[in-house]
Order: C-alpha cells, then structure tokens, then sequence
C-alpha cells in the first residue's frame, strides 16, 4: 500500500533500538526523511546507517537525551517544523511502588508524559498550518491491563493519554491526528532484560521465564518491533486522517476485554 506519506519529514524519538527503530524503519521505507534519535551515538549512527541502506531514505541521527530542553532543541534543529512527531522515551524500571519518592515520580511523569506534551507543543502549530500532522505516542499495554511494578511507568502514560484526548479533538479539524500505541510483550532488549530480572528473582533459567511468558499471551509469541512498526507507519499515513484520540494494543491479545 501507498501511504501516501513520501517526502514528509519525521521526528522519531527514543528511535536507535527497539519500537522507536521499527517506526522510525517503516516511515523511511514510505518515503519520508526521518529524524532518528537516541543516547548512545555510535548505536545511533550504526542505525542511521543500516537504515539509509535499507531504505534510500535520508536519515539524520540526533543524539540528544528527549527528556531535556537541550535535547529537544536538537530534534527541532535537526527538523524544524516535522509532518510526523513519534513520541518514545525510556521507560521507568520495574519497583515496588513504595520505593518510589518523590523525585523518581517527578522523574518517571517527565520522562512518559511531560516530555511528549512539550514535543507535541513545538511541532503542532505549523501542522495544522500545513492542514496535515500525524502524531503517534508509543505508551504502554499497561495503561489498559494493570502491570504491578510498572505503576509510575502506567499513571505517567495514562496521564500522557488523558491530557492528549483534549488536545487531539482541538486540531482533529486541520487534518492533524493524535494516536497512542500501546505495546504488550514485544521483543526488544527492555523486554529482555525485564524477563532476565525476572527470571534471576524467581530463581529460573531465563529461556524458561521467557518461554512460560510467551505462552501466556494468545498469540503464543512475544511481538516484534515490526508489528508495532507498521501499525505506527499506517496511523502515520495519508489514509489515517480520521483516525484520532485512539489507544491502539498492540499484544497479541494479551488484553482479555473487547473495548
Ligand atoms: N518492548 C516492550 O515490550 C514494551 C512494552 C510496553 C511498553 N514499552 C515501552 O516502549 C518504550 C520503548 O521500549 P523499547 O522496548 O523499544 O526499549 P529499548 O529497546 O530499550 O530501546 C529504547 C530506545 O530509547 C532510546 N533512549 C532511551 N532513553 C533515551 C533518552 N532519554 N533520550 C533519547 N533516547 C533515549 C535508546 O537509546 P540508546 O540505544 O542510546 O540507549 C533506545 O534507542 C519504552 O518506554 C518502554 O517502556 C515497551
């Protein structure tokens, strides 16, 4: 399918590895020149490389720290004015929530709520002066099904989904759409390395943690970072214009309700 999205510019942050990579893979295989993102350069650029090659897109990688003002003027620098902003940042570590004071709260609703809301309050004016704008904001499964020990990681980005269901009516007029995708178990290393902390605390080998994970889910599989990838190019795409405010799972069937 055509998505009808060549030559437009993208912002794919949180994008050298993982859900933001396969989003960032996907826009560039449609056509548009993508901003990618991430901490570690020499990971970016090795990304930025494979995906130039891949795809013919041009790729510019910035490698800048999303959660701080200095960051975001980098992204900005790089693109000022995005067609497509997909908002990723780290998540917050699995912790019993009594562990958390306040600065680890104040620093997890930055991290998944905040700093989307300040992206999206840079790019979203000259999208709807160009009457096209599609904004895609990876969350969580978690926001939907409750995951004890990733509660900061829940509320920040059930927050994020509240505060943008406003604000996605108020520029749904100028062809400018804001979805949430919401992840259940997909392979990538932050779900590796949830599954080796979990096998270490119950004292199992982690193929065996992995495999009774994988089998709790519908599709008897972990997702992979494409799945989500190009589900997030389709919500990006000239024929998603009327798609907007909408928390799309991504799991496999993991989420045992139907609304
Ligand atoms: N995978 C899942 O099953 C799953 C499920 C539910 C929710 N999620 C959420 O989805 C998001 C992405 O997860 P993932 O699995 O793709 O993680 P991942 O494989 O660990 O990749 C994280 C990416 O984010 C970049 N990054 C981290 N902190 C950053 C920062 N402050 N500024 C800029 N870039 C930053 C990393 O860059 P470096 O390479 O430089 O470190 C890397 O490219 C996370 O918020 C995660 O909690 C994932």
């Amino acid at each position: 399918m055509d998505l009808g999205i060549a030559g437009r510019k993208a912002i794919v942050c949180a994008s050298s590895r993982g859900l933001g990579r396969a989003c960032a893979h996907r826009l560039a295989e449609a056509g548009c020149e993508v901003v990618i993102n991430g901490l570690n350069r020499e990971r970016l650029e090795a990304a930025a490389a494979d995906m130039r090659k891949a795809t013919g897109a041009k790729i510019t990688a910035v490698a800048a720290d999303v959660s701080t003002a200095d960051g975001q003027k980098a992204l900005f620098a790089a693109c000022p004015e995005p067609d497509i902003l997909v908002n990723n940042n780290a998540g917050p570590p699995f912790r019993d929530f009594r562990e958390l004071d306040r600065q680890k709260m104040l620093d997890g609703v930055v991290a998944n709520m905040v700093v989307a809301i300040e992206l999206t309050q840079k790019a979203i004016d000259p999208m709807i002066a160009k009457k096209f704008g599609r904004i895609v904001n990876i969350t969580s499964g978690s926001v939907k099904m409750p995951l004890v020990g990733l509660d900061l990681s829940s509320g920040a980005r059930a927050g994020l989904t509240a505060f943008m269901a406003g604000v996605a009516r108020s520029v749904a007029a100028s062809n400018v759409t804001i979805n949430f995708l919401l992840p259940g178990a997909i392979d990538t290393d932050r779900l590796r390395s949830n599954i080796e902390a979990n096998a270490r605390k119950q004292g199992i080998p982690v193929d065996q943690a992995a495999a009774t994970r994988a089998a709790s889910i519908p599709a008897k599989r972990f997702g992979t970072p494409d799945d989500l990838g190009a589900a997030c190019a389709f919500l990006c795409s000239a024929h998603a214009g009327y798609i907007t405010g909408q928390s799309l799972l991504i799991d496999g069937g993991a989420f045992p309700g139907v609304m």
